[in-house]
């Protein structure tokens, strides 16, 4: 079975399937609207701590897992350890993607929607006007659905097609593309008037504002952000050649879509600051904010505004199904292996749940609010079981299994591969999964339930 597996062609393509995995809605939507809500620098201070402590080990771990265990999550985890029990963990990645797709299907979809509205020119106007815009097309139950169960359409295409033909050559083309498009629109955001103020709430930390709370959404959001804790790094590497270095690919990656977060928060908050729109808006927060920097800072020549426009949501759309595509994978390589399916029958599976699941989610937010699960709209109950609560908690355990309970020679030899610098960082990367990142985790999963 094993030698059937694809793998990825090249090193870059390995850097950008990962980063293409990483970069995503997570940094251009979730990440500005949870500096937003959570008082701004400060909360970005502690999400770079846990990108760069925590994440970059996590990744590191979960490649490990997978490129030994050479299988889907669920036998990658079963073959690492040696043992069912793990699986386990695995299995849980499999769970935790196919809820965050459910939702991530819908916001994708939203951004289809307002590519179609640039295109047709409907995002014309203030503040108000796109605010109203948005939630006329939130509220729309055939809009949404129907945009969300395209993403999943066109998700489940590009998975059919297999790994390397697929995810590879999509990622290759368009992440750079998105990067420079992404410094251009800092530069027209910066130069709107008053926009100074939007750099100062991104950049000038006020510590009053966290608590516990801000802690585990920073943390939450980093490992979202960095596709962790799902085995989605964990299936991705078990495509990955034995020469690849893990730690360079983790950093590669963790700076990349480090360096995206902040330049969407580059945009999206002096361009709010500059039009009033309030930097606690929530989820809507870049869907109101994007369109009025096309208008205002191209105000001069209309039509380049728009085109830009039509650029930014397209390259928007495929950063999202590059990152759909990859926790698609999670549950197709799953169910095709495990359960001996064929590859479209197993990603025709994973595609009809995810659409359940987006369904519901997009109609909680929109036209049935009932849809409510502890309270909160079905949507925002996925979204923070599973950044809060999940992600970590797939993550803690990998670091328990890489740290603890794995064979140290394995750990050792994947980590090191052969490079002498490597082996000389190999103890303080035991030191980290086994210790540092654990207790941290566990301390602010203890925090949270008001235990210490
Ligand atoms: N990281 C992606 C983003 O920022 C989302 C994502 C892709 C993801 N694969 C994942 C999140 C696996 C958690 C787990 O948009």
């Amino acid at each position: 079975m094993t030698s059937s597996r694809n793998s990825f062609n090249s090193k870059i393509g390995i850097i950008l399937a990962t980063a293409g995995s990483a970069v995503g809605l997570g940094n251009i939507w979730r990440f500005p609207y949870l500096v937003g809500n959570n008082g701004g620098a400060a909360f970005l201070l502690i999400y770079i701590a846990c990108i760069f402590l925590l994440g970059i080990p996590g990744m590191i771990a979960e490649f490990i897992v997978g490129r030994y265990g050479k299988a889907n999550a669920v036998k990658a985890y079963q073959n690492f350890s040696g043992s069912k029990a793990w699986s386990l963990v695995g299995a849980l990645g499999v769970l935790t993607s196919i809820i965050i797709l459910g939702f991530y299907a819908v916001v994708a979809g939203w951004c289809i929607q307002f590519l179609y509205a640039s295109i047709v020119g409907e995002l014309q106007g203030n503040v108000y006007v796109i605010q109203d815009y948005f939630a006329l097309i939130s509220a729309n139950p055939f809009l949404s659905v129907f945009n969300a169960l395209l993403v999943l359409l066109l998700t489940h295409i590009v998975i059919t097609r297999g790994v390397r033909r697929g995810i590879e050559r999509a990622s290759k083309i368009f992440m750079p593309i998105l990067l420079v498009l992404l410094v251009i629109l800092v530069v027209a955001s910066i130069s709107l008037p008053d926009s100074m103020k939007g750099v100062d709430f991104l950049f000038n930390p006020d510590f009053s504002t966290v608590n516990g709370n801000t802690i585990l959404e920073a943390l939450g959001q980093a490992f979202f952000s960095l596709s962790l804790g799902t085995a989605c790094l964990c299936t991705y590497a078990s495509y990955f050649k034995p020469s690849v270095s893990l730690l360079k690919t983790a950093s590669q990656t963790a700076l990349i879509d480090t360096i995206i977060a902040l330049l969407a928060g580059l945009i999206i908050f002096p361009a709010a600051f500059s039009v009033g729109v309030d930097a606690g808006s929530g989820p809507s927060l870049v869907f109101i904010t994007i369109p009025n920097v096309f208008q205002q800072a191209f105000s001069a020549v209309p039509l380049v505004g728009r085109l830009m426009s039509i650029l930014f949501y397209l390259l928007l759309i495929l950063a999202a199904l590059t990152s759909t595509i990859s926790m698609h994978e999670i549950g197709t390589a799953f169910f095709h292996e495990q359960f001996r399916w064929s590859r479209q029958r197993g990603a025709m599976f994973e595609t009809l749940i995810c659409a359940v699941l987006a369904v519901v989610s997009a109609l909680s937010v929109g036209a049935c609010p009932n849809l409510k699960v502890m309270g909160m709209s079905a949507m925002n109950f996925f979204d923070s079981l599973t950044a809060q609560t999940l992600l970590p908690l797939g993550a803690l355990l990998t670091f328990f299994l890489v740290g603890w309970f794995a064979s140290r020679k394995v750990v050792e030899q994947e980590f090191i591969g052969g490079s002498p610098l490597l082996k000389k960082i190999f103890p303080v990367f035991l030191f980290v999964v086994r210790y540092a990142c654990p207790l941290s985790i566990l301390l602010i999963f203890l925090h949270q339930l008001e235990v210490i």
